[in-house]
């Protein structure tokens, strides 16, 4: 939620590179933006801010050396220029990525301040510029700013007539990349990978001061320096890249043919080290939002089946009524792209706290997340800039299923249905499969409903694939338990509306035909086809990991769905990437 990018280093055109690195974190927010460089000529700052994605902006900055930027996923505030970052208050600009969530009173506290924004970033500005006045150096304000702020928060701050720039954390991500001429600070990676792939990860209350190619880091709270390992990330700069794809989504949805197959160069020491906390355990929760929460609830089946465990799975927003029951036999299973989800964070710090032990399914590496967790395991998708995740989910699905062979001592067994089940993925995706499901897709787009039921683990798909319908076509749709369908929704079937059906067991296939009975057009997603179906999605038989090939058509089919509407599926309205609010 909300990119925030920094550079100090020796090249004038800091204003234009930073521009350019936010449009690779605009994933993260994309409501509005802004961009404030420190002016070579006089060290005075420009800032530039406007409403509107930042992908189409094209600007001319004055020359400078240093420069902060912003792209917004509005909290506090609507999407206005005024509300727009960088905030500018006295000597201090700055951007903010979080929530300051006691703001109001610190704002009645700063009465000699004309606030020009609802923003609760322009206050934090306004304690740092009257901690300035009162004598403080630039890292004594922040820092005494920073221990007043209670919420999540990640800054970066320039201080007029003070070279260089101070960033900040807690519970938002910064990462500081470490050029051969200048440093870079961001929420994430993508930034600045074209320049290096050679980071410093900012832990939660540290801070660091970056002039030029030297970055001091220190605790937040005492001032004390922090020593920091240089850490090269394997990333490749195509993988964080468009190249020839035209939305990052449907090169996502591709890049299945190679996730899948990824997940299974998991370590069998750190799948063993996960399964010896849950089987220690005394009671397990799957904890998730979202699409990640969509795959837990398919672990959920996957153990039941595999390795005859229950794991509780409750979406972190909710989890806070049974919390009372967390206690240091409790193992926490959390599922997360980002690894910064606020909900899922807020769950497991309490959880920590209370002895529980964590076991953390990430894609991002230095994620909160990851560092949080007693054990971690990596779902190694690589990076995901679609709001709609796709390539994660999958990920995380084959992840849980081989957890769940590993509860029963049959990794290899898990590992050779995963093969199977890739590589027959890696068959099925191909140009003329794609061109098959846009044709389905024309065929029902102009619908405004859509319904989607499965049964076991295709229960879950058939809410995720609502999830992905919704999010970049925004048709209605909605997902059910197959067998569900009597209770009710069948009442919203009428002649035409089209139904997705995940699956050819027999008992789904017969909830098929009581929907065509009532006038729905049927689209199968299964191995075999079914005389009840108009259109048939065909995917291969994976003995058991059905719910991880049955959720790809749909995928595609929302893409194309959102094409036919004239839509960004890349840039879904309203959505962020990263929710690291609450
Ligand atoms: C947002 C994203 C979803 C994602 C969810 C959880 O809503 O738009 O795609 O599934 O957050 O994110 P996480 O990073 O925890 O998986």
């Amino acid at each position: 939620m909300c990119g925030i990018f920094a550079i100090s280093g020796d090249s004038p055109k800091a204003g234009a590179s930073v521009l350019k690195g936010l449009k690779k974190l605009e994933y993260r927010g994309y409501d509005s933006w802004g961009v404030c460089v420190r002016e070579s000529k006089d060290g005075t700052v420009f800032i530039d801010k406007e409403i509107g994605k930042i992908s189409t902006v094209r600007r001319n900055f004055p020359d400078g050396c240093e420069a902060i930027g912003h792209s917004r996923w509005a909290t506090h505030g609507g999407v206005t220029k005024a509300n727009a970052h960088p905030h500018q208050v006295g000597k201090v600009t700055l951007v903010h990525n979080g929530i300051f969530e006691n703001y109001i009173t610190h704002k009645k506290t700063l009465k000699t301040y004309k606030f020009l924004s609802e923003t609760d970033t322009e206050v934090i500005a306004a304690m740092i510029d009257n901690f300035l006045h009162q004598g403080s150096t630039p890292d004594q304000a922040i820092r005494k700013a920073a221990t007043q702020i209670e919420g999540r928060f990640a800054i970066l701050v320039m201080v007029e007539g003070i070279s260089g720039i101070y960033a900040a954390r807690r519970g938002s991500p910064l990462i500081v990349g470490r050029g051969s001429n200048q440093t870079f600070v961001a929420s994430d990676i993508p930034a600045f990978l074209e320049q290096t792939n050679v980071v410093n990860y900012l832990d939660d209350n540290e801070m660091v001061y970056v002039c030029g190619k030297n970055a001091q880091f220190s605790d937040l709270r005492t001032g004390d320096p922090v020593q920091k390992r240089n850490i090269e990330v394997p990333w490749k700069i195509e993988e964080a890249e468009k190249g020839e794809w035209s939305h990052f989504m449907i090169k996502e949805i591709f890049e299945q043919k190679e996730t899948i197959a990824r997940v299974l160069k998991q370590e069998d020491e750190k799948l063993l080290q996960a399964m010896k906390l849950l089987q220690e355990s005394n009671g397990a929760y799957f904890i998730a939002c979202g699409t990640a929460h969509k795959a837990a609830m398919a672990a959920e089946y996957f153990f039941a089946d595999i390795s005859g465990r229950k794991i509780n799975v409750v979406p972190a927003s909710e989890m806070p009524s049974f919390e009372r029951f967390v206690n240091p036999k409790t193992a926490i299973i959390a599922v997360s792209q980002s690894g910064e989800t606020a909900d899922v964070l807020e769950i497991l710090e309490r959880s920590k706290k209370k002895g529980a032990k964590i076991i953390g399914l990430t894609n991002v590496l230095s994620s909160s997340i990851a560092r949080m967790a007693h054990v971690h395991l990596s779902i190694n998708a690589g990076p995901e800039k679609a709001v709609a995740s796709t390539k994660a989910a999958t990920a995380q699905m084959a992840l849980l299923f081989l957890l769940a062979f590993t509860d029963v001592n049959k990794i290899n067994i898990g590992r050779q249905i995963l093969w199977a089940t890739a590589s027959s993925i890696n068959d099925m995706l191909n140009p003329r499969y794609e061109s098959w499901i846009r044709s389905v897709a024309e065929r029902i787009v102009d619908h405004p409903n859509l319904f989607i039921i499965g049964r076991k683990s295709l229960y879950p798909m058939a809410l995720e694939s609502a999830i992905k319908i919704q999010e970049v076509s925004y048709i209605h749709a909605q997902g059910f338990a197959a067998g569900e369908l009597k209770h009710g929704p069948i009442a919203l079937i009428e002649k035409g509306t089209p139904c997705i059906v995940l699956g050819d067991d027999q008992e789904t296939v017969s909830n098929a035909t009581e929907l065509k009975s009532r006038g729905a057009k049927i689209i199968g997603v299964s191995a075999t086809k079914q005389d009840v179906f108009d259109e048939w999605l065909r995917v291969p038989d994976c003995n058991g990991a059905q719910a991880i090939a049955s959720i790809i058509p749909v995928q595609i089919l929302a893409y194309h769905l959102a094409l036919l509407k004239g839509l960004d599926p890349d840039m879904p309205r309203n959505l962020a990437k990263s929710v690291t609010v609450k």
